[in-house]
């Protein structure tokens, strides 16, 4: 059979001068001239940094990548993009997804590679990535980073979750500073990202789910011997798939996200996969609405014990047999017959999964709860959808009526939460706007916002809470979502005012403000339009091109792919 031309050949199999640069300048790297011969140049797209603590083990595991990329004939090639730490980054990482998708696309497309490892870990690196890569479409594969070992703090196991926890015993008095810095030291115990089912997790449940990345891959720890092995796998594999031209659009199709949603539920993952995987789609165009997410979740039962939603943790799920048993769990509802980045369908790659603990693990039949998965809410005060995850909330709250309490933006809430004098009670509605894509700019993660510190000291744990925001994955309560259109929007919910009555009912799938439409058409009559307070830069563009988060909050100009053609050569 005649040996395909590479696409990398179109810089290093040139001959004269071009090739001549091409190749020489590599050469300082000491590669020997045969690896320039057709060989596989595999990109691994490293999200390394210091600045990003739980991908800071990335260039180690890069290591393996390239291990298994040599054994199987390819040239690996490592090469950075920028890095998004989710526990640093100002204002908001989310504000950055968008444009390290940017950086990932165009250093696919410009240079000599024939495939790509993505390695991704911390929350916004695996969208940004995956959504990256669907634009070039080139051969691809997903390596996560994995998660922490679970933090142990007083004889108990502790993760993310426990800094809402932490933070409202701080405030009503539970803890101590001293108590709380004895956490912080317990807390991150080794090398990996959060150790929840918060969005790092999702995200690469996501990927495993949609078979982009080698089966198991979301829940072997950071820290274990494990994670290294899937590693120089997954850069055995890549060189396969770069011969057999397994692309990631051959492998996102509709079924494929219909199993990726499913599969979300059945785990309680974060609220924040509905944005990354209606960006995801939207790049590899496929089509996919808020509504699907309601539509798939329905009927698939929570049945991982993980904490937001439940009680474990990652490291938990590894030992009890990982997506591969989540998935044969609620394997009558998932599309079996999709093929996946090992060559395999989905069927093939869990029909021998074991679950080895039911106590983290439930069988479909025996739930932990009925209810999962996200909840697309409709009403007047949400003309194109909000979200609620069910798992994570209060049940009392389900179905609440109460008088909105208003925060115009978070400033307005961090000045005004902890006055006692502030009009509010346990049966109140918060409400925080100009928190959404545009309005912050970049969505940021505060809708699970603390509640008022004299109802804390009252014991209220938990209230109806809405906004335009988002959640962390970490993050629980009766929490509404990604209001759109979002107050930067002027739609009904930029003119909520104090005491205006909200109803939500979760069964129903409602969200109103009970008052006349006419009314908020008069409020809205005298609102000045949305400005673009920045003048230059990357906010600028931000704010010029982002879209709503019913539609996944990527930029307009950015939907769909170019391909994996370079359109001049200037040499
Ligand atoms: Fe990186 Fe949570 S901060 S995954």
């Amino acid at each position: 059979m005649k040996e395909k031309i590479l696409r990398s050949q179109q810089w290093f199999g040139k001959k004269g001068k071009d090739g001549f640069i091409y190749r020489a300048w590599m050469k300082n790297q000491g590669i020997p001239a045969d690896e320039f011969q057709n060989k596989p140049v595999i990109g691994i797209c490293n999200t390394w940094s210091e600045l990003t603590p739980c991908n800071a083990h990335f260039r180690e595991l890069a290591e393996s990548v390239k291990r298994g990329i040599i054994e199987a004939g390819g040239l690996p090639l490592e090469f950075p993009v920028m890095s998004l730490g989710e526990t640093l980054i100002k204002p908001t990482a989310m504000l950055y997804r968008n444009l390290v998708s940017m950086d990932v696309e165009e250093s696919i497309r410009a240079n000599p590679l024939d495939g790509v490892v993505l390695m991704c870990g911390c929350d916004k690196t695996t969208p940004a990535l995956v959504m990256g890569a669907c634009s070039v479409d080139l051969p691809a594969i997903v390596i996560s980073g994995g998660a922490m070992l679970t933090g142990k703090y007083e004889g108990r196991d502790i993760g993310t979750s426990d800094i809402w926890r932490f933070s409202e015993n701080i405030r009503s008095g539970l803890m101590t500073e001293d108590e709380l810095n004895v956490a912080e030291a317990a807390m991150c115990r080794s090398r990996g990202h959060c150790a929840v089912m918060g969005t790092a997790s999702s995200m690469a449940c996501m990927v495993e789910s949609l078979g982009i990345s080698l089966p198991g891959n979301a829940a072997i720890p950071a820290a274990d011997s494990n994670r290294k092995v899937l590693a120089q796998l997954t850069g055995r594999r890549i060189v396969e798939m770069v011969k057999e031209n397994v692309t990631f659009s051959s492998i996102l199709t509709r079924q494929a996200f219909e199993n990726a949603i499913k599969v979300n539920a059945a785990v309680g993952g974060s609220t924040n996969f509905v944005i990354h995987l209606l960006a995801i789609a939207g790049r590899v165009g496929v089509p996919l609405t808020l509504d699907d997410f309601d539509k798939y979740s329905n009927g698939i039962p929570l049945v991982a014990n993980l904490q937001p939603s439940g009680k474990y943790f990652m490291e938990d799920l590894y030992y009890a047999g990982g997506i591969p048993a989540v998935m044969k769990e609620i394997m009558k509802s998932l599309n079996t017959e999709c093929i996946t980045a090992n060559g395999k369908t989905i069927l093939d790659n869990i029909k021998d999964a074991k679950n080895w603990n039911k106590e983290v693990i439930a069988e479909v039949a025996a739930p932990f709860n009925k209810s999962s998965g996200i909840v697309v809410l409709k009403g007047n005060l949400c003309e194109n959808g909000s979200i609620i995850k069910p798992s994570a909330a209060s049940q009392k709250l389900m179905k609440h009526k109460g008088k909105a309490v208003v925060f115009e933006n978070i400033e307005d809430y961090k000045a005004r939460i902890n006055d006692p004098l502030l009009d509010v009670d346990e049966n109140s509605v918060l409400v925080l706007k100009n928190v959404g894509p545009k309005g912050y700019p970049g969505m940021p993660e505060v809708g699970n916002m603390g509640l008022p510190t004299k109802l804390l000291l009252k014991g209220v744990t938990d209230m109806v809470r809405i906004s335009d925001g988002r959640m962390s994955g970490t993050g629980f309560g009766t929490v509404v979502l990604h209001v759109s259109p979002e107050a930067a929007e002027n739609g009904n919910f930029a003119v909520v005012e104090n005491g205006d009555m909200i109803e939500l009912d979760v069964e129903k799938k409602l969200l109103n403000v009970v008052v006349d439409q006419a009314e908020l058409d008069r409020r809205k009559s005298v609102l000045k339009p949305f400005e673009n307070s920045f003048k230059r830069g990357y906010a600028y563009l931000f704010v010029q091109h982002v879209e709503q988060a019913n539609v996944g909050v990527d930029f307009d100009f950015l939907k769909g792919g170019s391909g994996s053609e370079v359109s001049r050569d200037s040499h």
